[in-house]
């Protein structure tokens, strides 16, 4: 097992970079499967879930060559329906992006169970009743989904909630289907956004990207495309709300401000001294309070930043209150929290932060952004923290170890080699 090893209570100042989207990574990744061409995609986030993703599509038989840094060319002429592993499907939740790609490609479909972040349930019947509604007939079972279609024809579909996923395998399927295909209810993501973008280069008919309303008409093929993924406004709003509670003067570039602006507001709304410029943001700590928020589908306050907010907000001054509205049970690392001295309480869906005083401790990583949090926490802490299972980390976040040694953190990751002995 990996962990990190951090010894806190350093103010940190310099800069950092921010890569591409992990979340719009994963369905641009699996949109090329749709094009029989060969696309060249930049600014691909070094992290774990993209090599996940690289492999299952390396077992169809797509070839894929680094360019350049965090460029890929792929080429997906001659692809082969397949089967992906279950140790792949398993490691991450953007996997089931498989089902809209292969289904929209070769007409057919097969997907073990998917993994990702443990938040409680989180269903797919969204997802199933896109598949179904654009003609696919679907079998499921717990521990599989089976689907084939003759053709696809386009269908109009409300979602009966806002899923980032169901948004993205409904346009996955049904660019290449049959007719129009009008999606409503859907959700507004910057990753959303940038899978449009991306279809359209190669020739999509798609409108509407961005509002709730998506129109697609589709086509009979795609070409394919030159594409640079939009930068991952989870990353930067971690470094934001870690600046915001220690930060000495950090400067986080590579983003795009609009992007970001909830998250600044909500920040800047708590006491935070934020500056978001053009094409960089400038943040200093020390000076929280509290702050109020409900996170939202966006425009609104992102789930995947809840954690980490949280964790910045152990350092304000005064009590805040943090409700999750999108994943109602996401609070498995608040336990976590409360080892490095954080005084939080769960009460339904609402966390509530007290003032505390945040010591080292050893701790366990339950999830991506859990890990985030808890490193923002062991930052901030006076003492050495060990933060176990950082590989899960590394799912969403490229070198965070070396951004965080770049201002002036003292972080070290090791492996165990013995178990759990090593840890005080
Ligand atoms: C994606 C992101 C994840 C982020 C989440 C919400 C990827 C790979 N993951 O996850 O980082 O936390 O969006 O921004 O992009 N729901 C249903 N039925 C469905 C689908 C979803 O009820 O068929 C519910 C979920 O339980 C949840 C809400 O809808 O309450 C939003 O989930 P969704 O947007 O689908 O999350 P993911 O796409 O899985």
């Amino acid at each position: 097992m990996r962990y990190l090893q951090i010894e806190g209570g350093h103010r940190l100042a310099g800069k950092i970079e921010i890569l591409g989207a992990k979340n719009s990574a994963l369905p641009v990744l699996y949109a090329t499967v749709l094009t029989r061409s060969v696309s060249v995609i930049s600014n691909v986030p070094d992290i774990s879930d993209v090599l996940t993703t690289l492999e299952i599509l390396k077992r169809m038989g797509v070839i894929i060559t680094k360019i350049a840094e965090n460029t890929y060319e792929i080429d997906t002429r001659n692809v082969d329906f397949c089967e992906a592993p279950h140790r792949l499907v398993n490691s991450m939740r953007g996997s089931y992006y498989l089902l809209g790609a292969e289904l929209g490609r070769f007409g057919r479909a097969k997907l073990g169970e998917v993994g990702g972040c443990d938040f409680g349930e989180r269903p797919i019947d969204q997802h199933i009743k896109v598949f179904r509604a654009l003609g696919a007939t679907v079998n499921q079972t717990d521990s599989c989904i089976v689907m084939c279609a003759d053709r696809l024809v386009g269908n109009r579909i409300t979602f009966d909630v806002v899923s980032v996923g169901a948004t993205v395998n409904a346009i996955l399927c049904a660019v290449l289907a049959e007719g129009r295909t009008v999606l409503c209810n859907c959700a507004r993501e910057p990753h959303v956004v940038d899978l449009c973008k991306y279809l359209l280069r190669c020739g999509a008919v798609i409108s509407g990207a961005g509002t709730s309303k998506i129109i697609i008409d589709g086509v009979r093929s795609l070409s394919g495309s030159d594409f640079s993924l939009s930068p991952d406004m989870i990353e930067a709003g971690t470094y934001m709300a870690l600046g915001s509670a220690i930060g000495e003067y950090i400067e986080i570039g590579g983003i795009e401000p609009s992007h970001l602006f909830c998250i600044y507001k909500t920040l800047v709304g708590a006491g935070a001294d934020i500056r978001m410029l053009d094409d960089k943001i400038l943040v200093k700590g020390g000076s929280l309070h509290s702050v109020s928020v409900e996170t939202a589908p966006y425009p609104g306050f992102p789930t995947d930043m809840q954690p980490q907010l949280v964790a910045a907000m152990t350092t304000a001054d005064g009590v805040s209150h943090i409700s999750e509205r999108v994943f109602k049970t996401r609070f498995r690392y608040v336990e976590q929290l409360s080892r490095l001295g954080a005084n939080v309480e769960v009460i339904g869906d609402t966390v509530t932060v007290y003032p505390s005083r945040l010591h080292g401790a050893t701790v366990e990583t339950t999830d991506l952004r859990a890990g985030a949090a808890l490193v923002i926490g062991a930052l901030c802490a006076d003492g050495v923290s060990y933060v176990k299972n950082s590989d899960l980390i590394k799912r969403g976040y490229g070198d965070m170890c070396k951004k965080l040694v770049g201002i002036g953190a003292h972080v070290s990751e090791h492996e165990t080699v013995s178990g759990d002995g090593v840890f005080p």
